[in-house]
């Protein structure tokens, strides 16, 4: 038996067996929190906060959670910790490590959570960096459960850019029996290699790229998100030209009646998804953003309580 996984740094890193158990503990545990009545099995321990880009959902999943189970946050934005400029990244994790009882990380470079987690010595969890969302996707994945029933043979289909949520969806629903297809513009493609890989570690997933819209037609999951993350803002003016013809609206819905639509917030409206689509599909949008809370408490109690994921 292999020591548990002590940080949740990128889905690659977990079976599939471990995010199928995931999702279900995360679905099982709603009820309990939602009635107040949740177990807190974290009193007297921090979670380190740091963010080096803004957030909303992100931190304020993680302070909720961590209430709900009992334990404390602590918020260090990049103006207060200089990570990398002020302080040294491996020094800011050895001192957190002492400290705290583990570290989530927005970061700009994927590589400074990866410093972190070898240097901390408590649980790193990635709360998204230019490289990879994982948080996201999993709760995306709990959504769909919820919405769609069981995941495998299921499809998402995401429109727009190959980006860092892109990249999380793509490997979550390789790993979960789900296939995956990006639409996108040509030159915003994920890796080439991530879909050979991917393919091959899992060949009953049918997984594909395209710069047809018209592809979105199978769709059981519609899923879009920002034309520019953030870090790209230099790139505005191209970017909207580019991704023109990539909008969510209600013509291309058109191609996939029945499919859930999913936005991993914020929206940005008129630009990738119209007004329209995002209000009549709200209320899925909604719960995906709240099963960020109901996901991350049912990650940070594996890592903080229980060991690790095994
Ligand atoms: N989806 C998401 O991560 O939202 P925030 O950027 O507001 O945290
Ligand atoms: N791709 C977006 C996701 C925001 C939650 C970004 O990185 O800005």
């Amino acid at each position: 038996m292999t020591d548990p996984i002590q940080h949740f740094l990128t889905l690659d890193d977990f079976t599939p067996a471990q995010l199928a158990k995931l999702v279900d503990d995360t679905i099982a545990s709603k009820p309990a929190y939602k009635a107040n009545v949740g177990a807190a099995p974290l009193a007297g321990q921090t979670l380190a906060l740091i963010f080096e880009k803004p957030s909303l959902r992100t931190r304020v999943s993680f302070e909720v959670a961590m209430t709900q189970l009992g334990g404390a946050t602590t918020y260090l934005d990049q103006s207060t910790i200089g990570l990398g400029k002020r302080e040294a990244i491996k020094d800011v994790a050895r001192v957190l490590g002492r400290m705290c009882d583990g570290i989530m990380a927005r970061t700009f470079s994927h590589n400074s959570l990866e410093i972190l987690a070898e240097y901390s010595h408590v649980p790193v969890i990635n709360g998204l960096t230019d490289h990879s969302h994982p948080c996201q996707a999993m709760a995306d994945l709990v959504t769909i459960r919820e919405h769609c029933g069981e995941l495998p043979g299921k499809t998402l289909v995401f429109v727009g850019d190959g980006n860092n949520v892109a990249r999380s969806l793509a490997i979550g629903c390789a790993k979960l029996g789900m296939n995956f297809k990006l639409i996108c513009p040509a030159g915003y493609e994920l890796e080439a290699e991530l879909f050979e890989r991917l393919g091959s570690d899992y060949p009953a997933v049918a997984l594909s790229m395209s710069n047809d819209i018209a592809d979105v037609a199978g769709a059981d999951a519609i899923y879009t998100d920002t034309w520019i993350s953030m870090g790209q803002e230099d790139e505005k003016a191209r970017r909207i030209e580019t991704f023109g013809p990539y909008q969510v609206n209600a013509e291309l819905m058109q191609s996939a009646p029945g499919a859930i639509v999913l936005h991993c917030l914020p929206a940005y409206r008129e630009m990738e998804i119209t007004d329209e689509v995002f209000e009549a599909h709200a209320k899925v949008i909604m719960d995906e953003a709240e099963n960020r809370l109901h996901f991350q408490r049912t990650l940070v109690a594996a890592l903080l309580a229980d060991g690790g994921i095994s």
